[in-house]
């Protein structure tokens, strides 16, 4: 329908948006330009790939996209924050599964089969490798959904010799790839039957090797597997805009989940290759707690941050499960106008997704300037006189620099106890995601003070708005 050139022209374009889309998403303030820039660039994508030459059955394309929109804006419209890592692995699967599904296709297509014989053996290959990605990434993303909605239990399933079965499975999977291109006709399909069942194996059992504390990185490292999936299925589609923007999303996964290790203290092969995570744990006793719990009262709580001068807020996952951002900003509010210092940490992995606490800050309004990465509040806690955990666990965990049979250990975390005083809000005693106790609780300088994080900050509020 639309002339070749123009379909180029539009590619083009969308490539340029997308990329655009994803330096803007590297800042909070150019954020939403950048969803936007993603937003039209898609748009454009579809529109020129629907009416582009060669596309029949447009009733039953419209018909989809309607439905498949329908189903969309309702669940992200339903969806809470707190579900949002288990809705971006649920959709990571989704494109693995398009790719399998694409490779199928493209395989039984009689047209693919004419092809000249060098052009019909990387389309094999292309198709193969596309399959292969396809389908780890579909079951691993099934996997990793499973473990962050609390379905599938987040310890690592380690067993003896997995590396050594999992590398065999990688090799049975390239002589099946041998056979299957030398295959006549379609006669293939067989062996990319097994490769795909093999290759669903694998997903699961990488994902499952994986323990609590490096979801994050799976989840990126997902993300990135689901791009360089819609890639393979450009190639064999022959869809120039499918293999650019699958590079964009695959690339960018990759370099996030580098930069999470990095911030994590984690190797990456080591992570990817078989739940390190909990390595140490297996291997050594787990320390004993020393010292005893003590807990604070609303009240006194309130007392003690109107005598403090500089105040850091450290929020977690439970912040987002109370959606206590509001009042918390209502409190910081409070605090700045009696001439108080206060200023947030953020730790890179705290809560269940990339950024997931500047998300809910800015939702709440809170100024940019007074949210601080973890390098850059660290050496300030010694001289600051209280520090709020709200929510927070695994991410001020000194077990990470003291206790080497910690599964943490080693991860950088927010020295929370070096402040004069710490106050830690949540609910009971129980662990964070990683599953390990915080000698944060029992120190001498460390209050409790328990109950829902968002109900904690309105009473505190109640104490400090009359008199500050
Ligand atoms: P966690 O260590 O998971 O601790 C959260 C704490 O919040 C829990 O101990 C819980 O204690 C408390 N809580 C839950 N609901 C609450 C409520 N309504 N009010 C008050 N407190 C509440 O969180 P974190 O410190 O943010 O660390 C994040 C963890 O998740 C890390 O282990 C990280 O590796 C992992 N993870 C992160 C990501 C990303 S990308 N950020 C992805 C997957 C996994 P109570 O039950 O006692 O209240």
């Amino acid at each position: 329908m639309i002339a070749q050139q123009i379909q180029t022209a539009a590619y083009l374009f969308a490539s340029i948006l997308f990329i655009l889309s994803l330096g803007s998403l590297s800042s909070q303030e150019s954020a939403k330009r950048g969803v936007f820039y993603g937003i039209v660039g898609m748009i454009i994508a579809i529109i020129a790939t629907v009416l582009g030459d060669g596309v029949q059955g447009h009733t039953y394309i419209i018909t989809a996209i309607a439905i498949a929109s329908v189903i969309g804006v309702l669940l992200a419209r339903r969806v809470e924050m707190t579900s949002m890592p288990q809705l971006v692995a649920i959709l990571h699967s989704f494109v693995g599964l398009a790719a399998v599904l694409v490779g199928f296709g493209s395989y039984l297509d009689p047209k693919t089969h004419s092809l000249a014989p060098t052009e019909h053996s990387i389309h094999l290959v292309e198709v193969f490798i596309g399959v292969f990605i396809g389908a780890l990434t579909f079951t691993g993303s099934i996997i990793a959904w499973g473990k962050l909605e609390g379905k599938v239990r987040s310890k690592p399933l380690l067993y003896p010799g997995r590396h050594l079965v999992n590398i065999s499975l990688v090799l049975i999977s390239i002589v099946l790839g041998v056979m299957f291109s030398m295959a006549e006709g379609t006669d293939g399909l067989i062996y990319l039957y097994i490769m795909t069942a093999i290759s669903c194996f694998i997903g699961v059992m990488l994902v499952m090797a994986i323990g609590g504390a490096d979801m994050p990185v799976v989840v990126s490292m997902l993300n990135s597997y689901s791009g360089w999936a819609a890639s393979a299925a450009g190639f064999m589609l022959g869809n120039d805009l499918l293999i650019v923007t699958g590079a964009l999303v695959g690339s960018s996964g990759a370099i996030l989940s580098i930069i999470m290790c990095e911030a994590m203290n984690r190797s990456f092969f080591s992570v990817i290759f078989g739940g390190f995570g909990n390595a140490p744990a297996a291997s050594g006793d787990v320390k004993a707690m020393e010292g005893e719990v003590t807990s604070i009262t609303h009240e006194e709580t309130a007392t003690l941050l109107k005598e403090a001068k500089s105040l850091v807020i450290v929020p977690g996952y439970g912040m987002a499960v109370a959606k206590a951002q509001y009042p918390i900003h209502e409190m910081v509010q409070v605090l700045r106008k009696a001439g108080k210092k206060v200023r947030f940490a953020i730790h890179p992995v705290a809560g269940r997704l990339p950024g997931h606490m500047n998300v809910l800050l800015a939702e709440a309004n809170v100024p940019y300037d007074i949210v601080l990465e973890m390098d850059e509040i660290n050496e300030d806690l010694p001289d600051t006189d209280v520090v709020m955990v709200i929510g927070a666990n695994d991410v001020v965990n000194p077990g990470a620099q003291d206790d080497p049979s910690s599964p943490i250990y080693g991860m950088p975390v927010i020295e929370a106890w070096k402040a004069e005083k710490v106050i830690v809000m949540k609910r009971s005693m129980s662990v964070g995601y990683a599953g390990v106790e915080n000698p944060l609780f029992y120190k001498p300088n460390t209050d409790m003070l328990y109950g829902d994080a968002k109900e904690s900050v309105e009473k505190i509020l109640g104490f400090l708005r009359p008199k500050v």
